[in-house]
């Protein structure tokens, strides 16, 4: 990583109408974290701290959401729009303040990875003063072209003022670009709205700094870095593209994964190496699974902390706090929230677990719940180490069983039940010998009563 300071200016003052949403485009979500803030995060992996953001409509959740990721942020306020490089000027305070390179990036661009910035800002460390991150899309299209000549970008020509020959150029303006910092604002302050649109376009910075004689390169950077989101079939593209690189990257580390293309992780989601994925498990944030775990198919998890070698699922469902330790095992149709479940506890099957904590090898029977809430308050419930809770029961919070004690099979549990005792908390069973007969005769009779009327 390089010494020198850098600040990155985020574009993202687009109101983005045509994803037909009243929240700003830049904070809908890719796996679970606002576009806006994949952005700031692939800048802060590229070592960069400071950031300077261009909002419109919306900024101070534009903001918070920068922020959640890097701390020294400054805003500007951009309210007219009037192209890419009023934008870029609108952080000139910032860019003042002098810093060897500056990044441009868009905050719709979510998919730029730390590596494509680090490559760019490499080429100013090697003294080129402007760098172009090109790419060569399929489909070339109404993207900018890039003109090279020996190795030097000469100009960025749009598409509707290229001739014949200049659109054949496969190399496309990807967008983003890197400024050696003492010149940026000199050149800036000299691009000019003279062209069809009246706009102020960042792309004229090239031919402007080539004037000059300063030294400009495009780079070439893969085509899933600049993928832009203007609707929500570009958004679940680009979710697409997400998922798919952390799949790998999830399988490179050493996670097992029989069908990737079924599992979807989210931004934080931390799975060890050894950890086995089945097919479909979905991840919303805050997610941890450790070594050696097991999860079925089927699952949901939100807020959860899978310990070493834990059994999950298939069809489980663990919520915020769900923290289930080392080899314990929580089986189908079981939820937990807010409860910790123990070393080798075993919680198999059409459960629910909420605001408890389940001591360590307990055993909860099938069809047991805790009766957490009483329509207002959320109460406590604790079961001590190797409890054996009957199939069936409920626990009505706040409760607490203790150590090796035993609750039959379909209990109510609403007074404590100190450690090693047996409770019931249900009518005693009553037998009648042969009274079925004598109902069922009763019963056939009015039976043909009836049909009789
Ligand atoms: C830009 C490039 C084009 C390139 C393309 C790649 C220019 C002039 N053109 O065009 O060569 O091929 O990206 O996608 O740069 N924004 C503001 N304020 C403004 C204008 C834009 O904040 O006044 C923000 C937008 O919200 C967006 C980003 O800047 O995040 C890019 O602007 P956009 O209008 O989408 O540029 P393109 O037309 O895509
Ligand atoms: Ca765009």
């Amino acid at each position: 990583m390089t010494s020198r300071s850098c600040l990155t200016v985020i574009l993202a003052a687009g109101e983005g109408t045509r994803m037909k949403s009243s929240l700003p485009k830049v904070l809908h979500n890719i796996a679970g974290l606002p576009i806006v803030a994949h952005v700031a995060k692939a800048v802060h992996g590229a070592g960069v701290r400071d950031i300077a953001l261009v909002v419109g409509k919306g900024g101070d959740q534009v903001e918070a959401a920068v922020r959640s990721i890097v701390s020294n942020v400054t805003v500007h306020g951009q309210t007219e729009r009037l192209g890419t490089a009023h934008a870029v000027l609108a952080a000139r305070e910032s860019i003042a303040r002098g810093y060897d390179d500056i990044l441009v990036v868009f905050g719709d661009t979510p998919l730029i990875e730390t590596a494509a910035l680090d490559q760019a800002r490499a080429k100013l460390a090697d003294g080129a003063d402007v760098v172009v991150m090109g790419f060569r899309p399929a489909v070339p299209n109404g993207y900018g072209r890039l003109i090279e000549q020996d190795g030097r970008l000469i100009a960025i020509r749009e598409e509707k003022d290229a001739s014949e020959a200049e659109k054949k150029i496969g190399f496309c303006n990807g967008g983003l670009m890197a400024l050696r910092g003492q010149s940026a604002l000199a050149l800036l302050d000299k691009i000019t709205n003279d062209n069809a649109n009246s706009e102020f376009y960042l792309t004229d910075v090239v031919e402007i700094a080539n004037a000059e004689g300063k030294s400009v390169v495009a780079i070439e950077i893969s085509p899933d870095n600049v993928i832009g989101i203007n609707t929500r079939v570009e958004l679940a593209e680009a979710e697409a593209v997400w998922q798919t690189r952390k799949r790998r990257d999830m399988m490179l580390a050493g996670v097992t994964m029989q069908a990737p293309e079924t599992v979807f992780f989210a931004h934080d989601t931390l799975v060890e190496a050894d950890a086995i994925l089945e097919p479909n498990i979905i991840f919303g944030p805050g997610v941890s699974i450790a070594s050696g775990a097991v999860i079925h198919a089927f699952s949901y998890f939100e807020g959860a902390k899978i310990g070493a070698n834990a059994n999950v699922g298939p069809f489980a469902r663990l919520r915020p706090g769900a923290d289930l330790a080392a080899k314990s095992k929580v089986g189908n149709f079981v939820e937990v929230k807010n409860a910790k479940v123990g070393v080798g506890a075993k919680v198999n099957h059409l459960t629910y677990i909420g605001d408890a904590i389940v001591g360590p090898a307990a055993n909860i029977g099938a069809g047991a719940i805790t009766c957490n809430y009483d329509g207002y308050n959320k109460h406590l419930t604790e079961i001590g180490a190797n409890v054996f809770i009957g199939s069936n029961s409920s626990l009505v919070a706040p409760v607490s069983i203790g150590d090796n004690a035993y609750v039959a099979s379909g209990s109510v549990i609403t007074a404590n039940v100190p450690a090693d005792a047996l409770a019931f908390g249900r009518a005693r069973q009553e037998v009648k010998e042969g009274r079925a007969v004598q109902l069922r005769a009763r019963y056939a009779a009015q039976k043909l009563a009836k049909k009789a009327d």
